[in-house]
């Protein structure tokens, strides 16, 4: 969503969805299985949904992005992971939801409106929830068979990227929660 190029005084950022501890067991085991041979799988610590991308932020731009997300009025909801996919252009295995919950919808569409006042220009692409379990894929994997992952989620992390010599590490910064009325700031 931002135009600034990243220099050294700004964090690389995005909001998304992290799984909990057993949820991101049973997807990095899926990541192994669905791709296996194929591209670079991501390292289950690193194993995520993009919300919203925001790119280079500055520390000012970050605080107004924290009190954006704490604005966010959303209802907690249940995932259902249950659909393999490649994208040929971006070269990403990924699994999804073949039904997107409207709470789900409706959480992206929020936190886009709520960035729009601190300046994040929102994604011209409709929203398309994906998990990417391996890049640098070239070629459609073979289709495997895998049990759905069901993933009850009920909040947000605002998420840092690093680029470090053996590859990106992500670093939840903060979280919000989905079950009430207000969000909460965590971190
Ligand atoms: P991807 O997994 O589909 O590639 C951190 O880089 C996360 O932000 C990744 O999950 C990536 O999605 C997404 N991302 C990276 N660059 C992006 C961009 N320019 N626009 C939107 N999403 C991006």
């Amino acid at each position: 969503m931002s135009s600034q190029a990243p220099d050294a005084r700004q964090q690389r950022l995005f909001f998304a969805l992290w799984p909990d501890p057993a949820v991101r067991m049973q997807l990095a085991r899926l990541a192994e299985s669905a791709t296996a041979g194929h591209g670079r799988v991501v390292s289950a610590g690193n194993l995520h949904i993009t919300l919203v991308f925001l790119g280079g932020v500055t520390a000012e731009r970050r605080a107004c992005a924290e009190r954006a997300a704490a604005e966010v009025v959303g209802e907690a909801f249940e995932l259902t992971l249950d659909t393999l996919g490649y994208f040929r252009r971006s070269q990403v295995a990924w699994v999804a939801p073949s039904r997107t919950p409207p709470a789900l919808t409706g959480l992206a569409a929020a936190l886009q409106n709520r960035l729009a006042g601190c300046g994040f220009e929102p994604e011209g692409r409709p929203f398309t929830p994906h998990l990417t379990l391996a890049r640098k894929v070239r070629g459609a994997p073979r289709p495997v068979g895998f049990a759905p992952i069901t993933w009850s989620v009920s909040g947000f992390s605002l998420i840092e990227s690093f680029m470090l010599p053996g590859g990106v590490r992500y670093e939840p910064l903060g979280a919000w929660s989905l079950t009430g009325m207000e969000g909460r700031g965590s971190g």
